[in-house]
């Protein structure tokens, strides 16, 4: 009896120790297979044999002012130009369900990362109102949002699926297509498919429904204000060196590569990161370390990666402005950095026939205090129309939300269009041959 009994206890045991294996065997694939879908889903793009939209097969096809004019991307008459790309409507009042009893506005930030959003960029503390959760998907109840933002980059599927997102999806609730960085990088995922899905977009782009950039005019002037410059600073005094550049994406078919290679054929470039002295560099992310180094040279070279209309990043409002040093920029048109940044603080590479006409004019300013100190005029003279101040994409979602009527509608039909041109004309197009921070398309600068 007794021996039964044990024996019945360990045949027990025996089905959980197997039933626990098969789940470990479960478990051990199901994360090697993700894995595999990371790496494939890195792999976007950089496939020579993906035919994608900005792929030309000749180099010499890029131009070095390829960029088309779009001084005029955003004329102030009523018809926006945007409006081909979504549909807006009104519902029936009567028809919407009675109101929550709270005016409180909750906002899901959709599959975070350890990385996005920084920890200071929610919540937005000045904002009550908004409550913003940050949660993993399918693990969290959705209908109560009023909005969702998904990140437009790494963060959804190749393709639309709609499996893959909230089950349920309210008619008040608003998906929020998130992308920081320019439609070059968004190229492994298909836009098209994405007809009809979101109902607002949040990007660098000013004529995005939530205004993200990577800096703005009036928080650069609030910083000053709160620490104001001294008057009649003579900026070249303590300087001692010429040219910084902090690269480290050299990839041969960037344009900027190619201006830059034959820049410094003309003018003493340093050059540091990974495509340079990597040995004088700072380490990454130490700011205090770049703002002693950079400050320490009359020009910076701000030099953006991808040519896209309004793309202007942390290497102009950052690296440069914040340490004075002049930014030499190459990135959008002359006229969007005159659009978005404070008056005569930048040189555009645009400006000059040749990189030698640039080596020469910057020769020139490293002779000429006065000429050099006039790009700093700025820090002193605010401009009188400063656009409204810009707190934080976050706080400006829950101010967008706070303001919308409950009977507004928008959707995106064609985000695509929207965000790429009509005919992808608002980047710079580039030669994709394998991985672009792969060494064999590396340039170097000794
Ligand atoms: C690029 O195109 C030009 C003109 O069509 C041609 O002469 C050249 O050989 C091409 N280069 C490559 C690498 O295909
Ligand atoms: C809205 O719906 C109500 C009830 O269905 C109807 O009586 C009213 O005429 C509708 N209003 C408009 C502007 O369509
Ligand atoms: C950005 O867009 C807003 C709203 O459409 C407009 O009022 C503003 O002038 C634009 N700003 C710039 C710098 O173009
Ligand atoms: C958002 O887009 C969906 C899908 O087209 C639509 O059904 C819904 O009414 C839109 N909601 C809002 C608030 O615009």
């Amino acid at each position: 009896m007794e021996a039964k009994k044990e024996h019945g206890l360990f045949k027990k045991c025996e089905r959980l120790l197997v039933l626990c294996i098969f789940m470990y065997i479960v478990f051990i694939v199901r994360s090697y297979l993700s894995i595999v879908h990371v790496i494939l889903n890195r792999m976007v793009g950089y496939n020579k044999t993906e035919v994608l939209p900005y792929e030309v097969g000749n180099v010499s096809l890029i131009q070095r002012s390829g960029l088309p004019n779009y001084d005029l991307f955003l004329p102030s008459d009523a018809e926006h130009p945007s409006a081909r790309f979504y549909s807006t409507w009104n519902v029936n009042a009567s028809t919407l369900p009675s109101k929550k009893s709270s005016d409180r506005k909750k906002v899901i930030i959709w599959n975070p990362t350890s990385r996005w959003p920084t920890p200071n960029a929610i919540p937005c503390l000045s904002l009550p109102q908004c409550e913003f959760v940050k949660k993993k998907r399918r693990t969290i109840k959705t209908e109560d949002a009023d909005a969702i933002i998904f990140r437009g980059i790494h963060g959804i599927p190749r393709k639309y699926r709609r499996s893959w997102f909230p089950k349920t999806r309210p008619d008040h609730q608003i998906w929020v297509y998130f992308a920081f960085e320019c439609p070059h990088l968004t190229r492994g995922i298909d836009l098209i498919s994405y007809a009809g899905v979101f109902n607002w977009t949040m990007t660098y782009r000013n004529d995005s429904d939530i205004l993200a950039p990577w800096g703005h005019i009036t928080q650069v002037y609030k910083a000053l204000a709160e620490n104001p410059p001294t008057p009649n600073k003579d900026y070249a005094k303590e300087k001692n060196k010429l040219v910084i550049w902090y690269v480290t994406d050299c990839y041969q078919y960037l344009s900027r590569t190619k201006y830059a290679t034959e820049l410094v054929q003309h003018i003493k470039v340093d050059v540091f990161g990974a495509c340079g002295d990597v040995k004088g560099s700072c380490p990454k992310g130490d700011r205090e370390c770049l703002k002693e180094h950079v400050r320490q040279y009359k020009f910076y070279l701000a030099f953006e990666n991808f040519r896209c209309i309004e793309y202007i990043t942390e290497k102009f409002w950052h690296n440069s402005l914040d340490y004075d040093i002049v930014p030499v920029v190459f990135g959008a048109s002359k006229g969007h950095y005159e659009r978005f940044t404070p008056p005569n603080s930048f040189i555009h590479v645009d400006d000059f026939e040749s990189p030698e006409a640039l080596a020469k004019y910057l020769n020139y300013l490293d002779q000429n205090d006065d000429k050099y100190n006039e790009y700093f005029a700025w820090k002193t003279k605010p401009p009188k129309n400063l656009p409204e101040l810009f707190e934080s994409r976050f706080c400006d979602v829950c101010k967008k939300l706070l303001r919308a009527s409950p009977t507004e509608r928008k959707v995106y039909t064609d985000l695509d269009r929207w965000w790429r041109g009509e005919n992808y004309e608002y980047c710079e197009p580039i030669v994709w041959d394998g991985r672009l921070k792969g060494k064999n398309n590396a340039v170097r600068f000794p």
